[in-house]
C-alpha cells in the first residue's frame, strides 16, 4: 500500500473517483502518456488566466499551462470571443477561408524562416512532414536528430528522447534508441543521433555519415530534456555544419515558437533555419502546427510533388484562435514578452534565493518564459547525460509537495510562464516555493 503525503488541499475525492471510472474505460485512466501520473489525477472544473479549479473545488495556479500553449493563460477573452463567433459561421469546411490566408500573411512576417507555411493540427504531424519534404528535397534518407530532443510521438521520431544510459551508446557517438515497444522496424536507420551541445562531435558524426543526412532537427532551445541553451557559437556552428554537407537545418519551434519572441527562437537567436514547426503557443491552446521555410523547399509541396494532407488543416475555429492569440501577442509593441520575460527573471531568481536559504543545491536555467529547474549542485547542464544525472526523483517531490500547495508544475521540473502571471502570481508561487525548501 503507497501512503500519500498529506494534502493542503481540500479534497481530490471527486478527482479519485473519476479517475477509478476513467481507468476501466481510458487506457491507464489518461488521454495521452504525458499526463500519467504518480499521485491523484486531477480532473479540472475552469481554467481563467494563470489558474485553474480542479471538481473539489481546489484552485491551482498554473505552470503547465497545456505543456506549454497556453501563453496568454486560461480562456483568453480575445480567443474565447472569436472561437465563440466562428461557432457560429462553421467548424470545418475543409475549403479555403480569407483567415487562413491572414493568419499565413502574419506568420510569414513574423517569422525569419517562414517564406511558405503549410497547417496541420499537432507539433508531431508537421515533423513527420517535414522530414518528408527534406528527404525529398535532398534525396538523401537519413535525418538528424540530438539526444534529448523530443520531435513528437510518431515512429520515425520517437528515438533517444530519455533512453536507458546502458543502452545509448557511447556519449560522442550515441545510438538510437527506440522510445515504445511496437515501432516501425528498421526506423533506427533512418536516424543518426548526436550528442547536444558538441560541435566537434557533430562534425565527426556527419563526416561519417557523408551524402546520407537529409536534415539536421534541433530544438533550439532544448525544453523537454531540462531547459538547455546552445552554448555561444553552437547554433551558427550547426547551421555551417549543415551548408558544408548539403542537408538541411529544421528548427523544431514547438515549444519555443511564439514563446521566446514573435519569431521564435530564430528570432531570438538569430540563427535562421530552412524549415520549422511551430505548434503550442501559436494558437494559444487550440490544436494547430505550422510547417515553415524556404520557399524553395516548401514549394515541392506546392508543385505537388510532396504530398501533405489533413482533415482538419486550418480548421476555422483553430484559425480564429491563431489569429486572436497572434494579435495578442503582437500588439503593443510586444508587451506580452516583456512581462513574461520580467516574470520569468523574477520566478527564477525566486526560486534561487529560497533554494540558497534553505541550502539546497537548485540550478534555474532557461530564457524565462520557459525554464528549468535542476536539483543539481553542477554550475550548468549542457546535454542529455549531465541532465540524467541530477536529482529526478527530487524533481517530482518538489513537483508534489508544490501541488499540494496549490501550485501546478511539470514533473520533470520544465516551467512554463503565461502573459498573465504577473507579482501577486509569483509571490504566492515563491512562498509555495520557499515553504518546501524549508522543510525539506
Ligand atoms: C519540441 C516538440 N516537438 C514536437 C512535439 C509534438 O507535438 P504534439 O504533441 O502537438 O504532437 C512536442 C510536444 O510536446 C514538442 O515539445
Amino acid at each position: 500500500m503507497t501512503t500519500e503525503p498529506p494534502s493542503l488541499l481540500r479534497s481530490l475525492d471527486r478527482s479519485r473517483s473519476l479517475s477509478e471510472r476513467a481507468k476501466k474505460v481510458l487506457a491507464g485512466g489518461v488521454s495521452s502518456d504525458a499526463r500519467r501520473t504518480t499521485g491523484v489525477p486531477l480532473y479540472v472544473e475552469r481554467g481563467l488566466g494563470p489558474r485553474f479549479w480542479d471538481v473539489d473545488g481546489n484552485e491551482y495556479l498554473d505552470y503547465v499551462l497545456g505543456q506549454g500553449p497556453l501563453i496568454l493563460g486560461h480562456s483568453d477573452p480575445a480567443i474565447a470571443t472569436a472561437v465563440k463567433a466562428q461557432a457560429d459561421r462553421g467548424q470545418a469546411y475543409s475549403a479555403q477561408h480569407e483567415r487562413e490566408v491572414e493568419v499565413a500573411e502574419t506568420i510569414c512576417r513574423l517569422v525569419p524562416c517562414a517564406e511558405r507555411i503549410r497547417f496541420n493540427s499537432v507539433g508531431s504531424e508537421a515533423v513527420h512532414a517535414a522530414w518528408r519534404l527534406a528527404r525529398a528535397f535532398t534525396g538523401r534518407g537519413r535525418i538528424l536528430k540530438f539526444e534529448g530532443h523530443y520531435h513528437g510521438w510518431l515512429d520515425s521520431a520517437l528515438y533517444s528522447v530519455h533512453p536507458a544510459l546502458d543502452l545509448a551508446g557511447p556519449p560522442e557517438a550515441p545510438v538510437p534508441v527506440a522510445g515504445t515497444r511496437g515501432q516501425t522496424p528498421g526506423g533506427a536507420e533512418a536516424l543518426v543521433v548526436a550528442p547536444w551541445n558538441d560541435l566537434d562531435a557533430l562534425g565527426r558524426i556527419m563526416e561519417r555519415h557523408e551524402g546520407e543526412i537529409a536534415a539536421v532537427t534541433l530544438e533550439p532551445v532544448l525544453c523537454n530534456t531540462g531547459c538547455i541553451s546552445p552554448v555561444p557559437g553552437y547554433l551558427e556552428g550547426v547551421r555551417q555544419l549543415c551548408r558544408e554537407h548539403g542537408a538541411l537545418l529544421i528548427f523544431d519551434e514547438v515549444i519555443t515558437g511564439f514563446r521566446l519572441a514573435p519569431g521564435g527562437a530564430q528570432e531570438y537567436l538569430g540563427v535562421i533555419p530552412d524549415l520549422a514547426i511551430f505548434g503550442k503557443a501559436v494558437a494559444g491552446g487550440y490544436p494547430l502546427s505550422v510547417l515553415a521555410g524556404r520557399a524553395d523547399v516548401m514549394d515541392l509541396i506546392s508543385r505537388g510533388e510532396v504530398g501533405h494532407a489533413g482533415t482538419f488543416n486550418s480548421n476555422p475555429v483553430v484559425i480564429e484562435a491563431a489569429s486572436a492569440a497572434l494579435a495578442e501577442l503582437t500588439r503593443d509593441g510586444g508587451a506580452a514578452y516583456t512581462r513574461l520575460f520580467e516574470s520569468g527573471r523574477a520566478l527564477m531568481d525566486g526560486i534561487r534565493e529560497a533554494a540558497a536559504k534553505a541550502g539546497i543545491p537548485v540550478l534555474v536555467h532557461g530564457p524565462g518564459p520557459v525554464f528549468q529547474v535542476y536539483l543539481t549542485s553542477e554550475p550548468e547542464i549542457l546535454d542529455y547525460r549531465a541532465f540524467a544525472a541530477t536529482d529526478l526523483a527530487g524533481l517530482q517531490r518538489l513537483q508534489r509537495e508544490l501541488l499540494e500547495r496549490g501550485v501546478n508544475t511539470i514533473g520533470r521540473g520544465l516551467w512554463f510562464l503565461s502573459n498573465t502571471h504577473g507579482e501577486a502570481e509569483i509571490s504566492q508561487t515563491l512562498a509555495a516555493v520557499s515553504e518546501v525548501f524549508a522543510g525539506w
